[in-house]
């Protein structure tokens, strides 16, 4: 019988590509996942207004809802500094990055608290559509004054 010498010898190499390509899947993957622009919000959901009002009550109550469900991630202030903070990647968003924040509507937000994105989880069947507005308002209340550095240039 004859021994498929070819064939064994080019056996490493195959596994060597396989190896390979599944290394580059994976960096391609994870670059794919962590950039923004991955988090893809439907153009009806972006241009959903908020219905309600910043008012005191409204801020209490999210903010009670806040320090339950989202602290442990995003942090007591909203910097993204969380205990639990350190173990996802990506990070959980820094509120406070008020260009960040202003850069986004309220529906994309909304959209966002109510559909999550692995680690973020999904809050749609956890909180009412209220609450989940109420968080958007107090998310924007996180963030200093927006307008006043928007030509400023630098962070
Ligand atoms: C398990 C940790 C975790 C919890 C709990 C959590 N989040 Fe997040 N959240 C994340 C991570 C991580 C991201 C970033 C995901 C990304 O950029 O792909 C994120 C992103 C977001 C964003 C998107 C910001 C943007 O980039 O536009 C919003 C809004 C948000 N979270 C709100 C909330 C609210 C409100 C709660 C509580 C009801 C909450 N999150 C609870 C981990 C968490």
């Amino acid at each position: 019988m004859q021994i498929p010498r070819k064939r064994s010898r080019n056996l490493p190499k195959a596994i060597f590509l396989l190896i390979l390509a599944v290394v580059a899947t994976a960096i391609v993957y994870s670059a794919v996942n962590k950039a923004p622009w991955s988090w893809p919000v439907p153009e009806e959901a972006k241009q959903l207004k908020n219905p309600l009002q910043p008012t005191a009550p409204a801020l209490k109550s999210a903010r009670e809802v806040y320090a339950d469900k989202c602290a442990h991630c995003h942090g007591d202030s909203g910097k993204g500094d969380g205990q639990d903070a350190s173990k996802y990647d990506p990070a959980p968003t820094d509120f406070t990055d008020a260009k960040r924040i202003s850069a986004a509507t309220d529906g994309e937000l909304f959209y966002k608290i109510s559909e999550g994105k692995k680690p973020m989880p999904v809050f749609k069947n956890k909180l009412t559509e209220d609450q989940r507005w109420e968080l958007v308002l107090f998310i924007r209340s996180l963030a200093p004054a927006a307008s006043s550095d928007k030509n400023s240039g630098g962070r």
